[in-house]
């Protein structure tokens, strides 16, 4: 397309620590952004960022460790720095979490979004990438789902991110300097190809492809597989998995349309395509070349038969698609995991190699 009549230089990453953030970071280094990332490493731990600076061959900016609830603290980086957009990643994700502390999830990822965006504000930047999630639409249906689908979250978790759409738009409506680029992910999964950078949750991870590399590797005998009843294909639970590759690569160019129309614009990011729980472990096993033993036990509360997106506006609003398979994010996957059986921790303790 054309060139775009504005273009960020500077780019701030909350959650840049973080499973998608860090990807951002590769993602926006690769393509000769400045970044500069603020996180609490609720979720996450700051030695990822050697590895986003290996993949990269560049030195993150700046690295803040701050709570974005923490307006003193997030408006010294806005002094300190000459932001242009941000890429809002800095949440509380777990679903189950948020049904155990409602409150905790709210103040985060509500009360750190407005917080950001006060500070935002009062330092005149006007532009965001928001992260939001396909939880918004909660017990849809069966069919594809498209922005306009209405919005019924079913958890806490979901509801946050619903309430900061809200609050975004009604910002747009005001103010017609503000651009901001929701997107709502599907199950973004897998890993950078290095097999240096991937999904290292901080204790049991929630997520279903995390699990089943566990398994793969021997970490746990087997995976439970969360309802067997569904009315689905193969009778299990049927998502919309999306390689975090194109999950930051879709930020990235989101950065070129963030000048194109003022106001809110939400776009759905998914393949479109209706996986199951089996159709991983089928392809988890055969990345892996492991067998991946599975329990077919009771339904997880809370959770949907199907949720997979209409993900055309995208594409026609960008001319841009995802391209990654669901072989690729096994395989990329099972290459981190292998790679980093204990995450980021467990290689720092590994001795260091005599030079
Ligand atoms: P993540 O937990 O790996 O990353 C979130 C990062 O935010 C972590 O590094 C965490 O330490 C940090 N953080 C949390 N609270 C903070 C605070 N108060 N101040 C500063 N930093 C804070 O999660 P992720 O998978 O990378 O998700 C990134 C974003 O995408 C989140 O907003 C999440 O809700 C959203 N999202 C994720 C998925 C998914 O399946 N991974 C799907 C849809 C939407
Ligand atoms: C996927 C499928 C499970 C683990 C959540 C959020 C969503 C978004 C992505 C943040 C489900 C099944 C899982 C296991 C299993 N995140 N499963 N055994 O629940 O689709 O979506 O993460 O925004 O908002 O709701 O993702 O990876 O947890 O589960 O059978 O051990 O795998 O039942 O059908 P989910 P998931």
């Amino acid at each position: 397309g054309a060139a775009p009549s504005w273009a960020p230089s500077t780019v701030l990453v909350t959650g840049g620590a973080g499973f998608i953030g860090s990807h951002a970071c590769v993602e926006l280094l690769d393509h000769g952004y400045e970044v500069i990332v603020v996180d609490d490493y609720a979720n996450s731990t700051p030695h990822v960022f050697a590895r986003v600076e290996r993949i990269a061959g560049r030195f993150v900016g700046a690295v803040y460790e701050l709570d974005i609830r923490d307006r003193r603290a997030l408006s010294a980086v806005f002094d300190r720095h000459p932001v242009d957009a941000v890429m809002h990643f800095a949440a509380l994700k777990s679903v189950s979490g948020s049904v155990e502390s409602p409150v905790e999830y709210y103040d985060t990822n509500v009360g750190g979004t407005t917080s950001l965006l006060r500070t935002m504000h009062e330092h005149g930047v006007h532009r965001l990438v928001f992260s939001s999630s396909c939880s918004v639409y909660g017990d849809a249906g069966a069919g594809p789902l498209d922005e306009s689908t209405p919005a019924h979250p079913t958890n806490p978790y979901a509801a946050s991110k619903r309430a900061c759409e809200q609050i975004l738009a009604d910002v747009c409506c005001r103010r017609p300097e503000y651009t901001v680029l929701c997107l709502r992910y599907f199950n973004p999964a897998g890993a950078h190809p290095s097999g240096l950078l991937g999904e290292d949750p901080q204790g049991a991870p929630d997520n279903l492809m995390p699990h089943v590399a566990q398994v793969a590797l021997g970490h746990s005998k087997r995976l439970q597989v969360f309802g067997g009843d569904y009315p689905t294909p193969d009778g299990t639970a049927v998502r919309d998995y999306i390689h975090v590759m194109d999950t930051v690569e879709a930020h990235r160019i989101a950065l070129d349309h963030l000048a194109d129309a003022p106001g809110m614009h939400v776009f759905n990011l998914g393949l479109g395509q209706g996986i199951s729980v089996l159709d991983v472990v089928a392809a988890f096993s055969e990345a892996s070349a492991k067998p991946i033993p599975y329990e077919v036990g009771p339904r997880r509360p809370g959770d949907v038969a199907t949720l997979v997106a209409d993900a055309s506006a995208v594409s026609r609003a960008w001319g841009w698609r995802p391209t990654r398979t669901l072989a690729d994010m096994c395989r990329d996957a099972w290459h981190f995991q292998r790679l980093n059986p204990h995450g980021y921790a467990g290689a720092e303790r590994r001795p260091n190699p005599k030079p």
